[in-house]
């Protein structure tokens, strides 16, 4: 009985400290529903979904995001968005070519006056770079940095899928609300706020929580149900319902139709965050296809010698007891 008592008194503390653990924190970064075509054993890239990727990086990230860490070569890689097996050099990939061309960039060595001039991007260069450094990169941001995007899903927790929730995953219109703090004097205007009505979020897929409540949107910051923070400081209700999450200064990027795809597939917005994700993560481990090969073709490898040393041993041992 004692023993009972014990285990139901334990039980009930991890229910509580599970609870707990539900009301603060940031929503658990979710997966698209059909998976990603690279987690597995298998798993490999998927190169339309690369080529999109890249697209929206290009047109709507990279006017804030750095990518330091590539060359626009990269891009023409085995295994990289637009590998073609007929240029096994990317620097002679004429796609390769035309799409770093697409971007001006400060010269890295001088000409023959001794100044910088800039220049279209060859394959050789690295991705053109939106700010010259931190400072100008805060001044322009609200007083944040966008971090470089090279290898941010090694960077968050969740990965791909982590970037993938926060893009899609700002509230509706529908949540927000605007509320007059002041009303307007015959010298300074009316002082207005920004509010979310949070009984009305949807936060991922099947999440039966009910937040009733207003959560108070400052100037230049962004709710967002997946952004590591705490909600707790600006949520008018009870704050053990205060919804997960936090604020970012990244206001929301996509909206339906943000950019064209070349190859004709919707532009959604799930359908985007999906792409640059994906981009993102391959960009992170540019060479995981070929890593997964290799470790197919060692397995296969070490199998067959297992099989043989098994007769070779049984061949030796032959006409010996033991
Ligand atoms: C208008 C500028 C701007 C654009 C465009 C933009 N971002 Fe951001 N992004 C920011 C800023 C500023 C931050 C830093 C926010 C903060 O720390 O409060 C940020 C942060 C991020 C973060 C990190 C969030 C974290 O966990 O710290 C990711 C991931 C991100 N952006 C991805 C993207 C992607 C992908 C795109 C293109 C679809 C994009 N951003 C477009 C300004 C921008």
């Amino acid at each position: 009985m004692k023993a009972f008592r014990i285990l139901t008194a334990g039980l009930a503390g991890l229910m509580i400290a599970a609870s707990a653990h539900a009301a603060g924190g940031a929503a658990h970064p979710h997966a698209p529903e059909e998976g990603w075509p690279f987690e597995g054993v298998t798993g490999q890239f998927d190169q339309a979904s690369l080529q999109r990727g890249y697209q929206v990086y290009q047109e709507v990230c990279s006017s804030c995001h750095s990518m330091k860490l590539l060359s626009y070569r990269n891009l023409g890689d085995p295994g990289g968005p637009f590998y073609d097996p007929d240029y096994p050099n990317p620097n002679d990939n004429p796609f390769v070519k035309a799409l770093a061309a697409q971007n001006e960039i400060l010269s890295p060595t001088p000409n023959e006056a001794g100044d910088y001039d800039f220049r279209p991007a060859t394959p050789a260069d690295r991705f053109r770079s939106p700010y010259p450094n931190d400072n100008a990169a805060r001044a322009a941001n609200g007083g944040a940095v966008p971090p470089d995007l090279s290898v941010i899903t090694k960077a968050r927790h969740g990965g791909a899928s982590y970037v993938y929730s926060l893009l899609a995953g700002y509230p509706d219109d529908e949540v927000f609300k605007e509320r007059v703090v002041t009303e307007a004097t015959d010298d300074a205007p009316a002082e207005v706020q920004t509010v979310i009505d949070t009984s009305k979020l949807h936060i991922g897929h099947g999440d039966d929580h009910h937040y009733e409540g207003y959560l108070i949107q400052n100037v230049g910051q962004y709710y967002n149900p997946y952004m590591p923070g705490d909600t707790v400081p600006q949520f008018e209700g009870d704050p053990r319902h205060a919804p997960p999450g936090g604020f970012l200064a990244m206001p929301p990027q996509l909206v339906p139709g943000r950019v064209e795809y070349s190859d004709g597939t919707e532009a959604t917005i799930e359908q985007m965050s999906y792409d640059v994700a994906q981009f993102l993560a391959w960009a992170g481990e540019p060479k995981q296809g070929n890593r997964r090969s290799l470790g197919l073709a060692v397995m296969v490898y070490l199998g067959i010698l297992a099989i043989l040393l098994w007769f070779s041993y049984k061949r030796i041992w032959r006409n010996v007891e033991h």
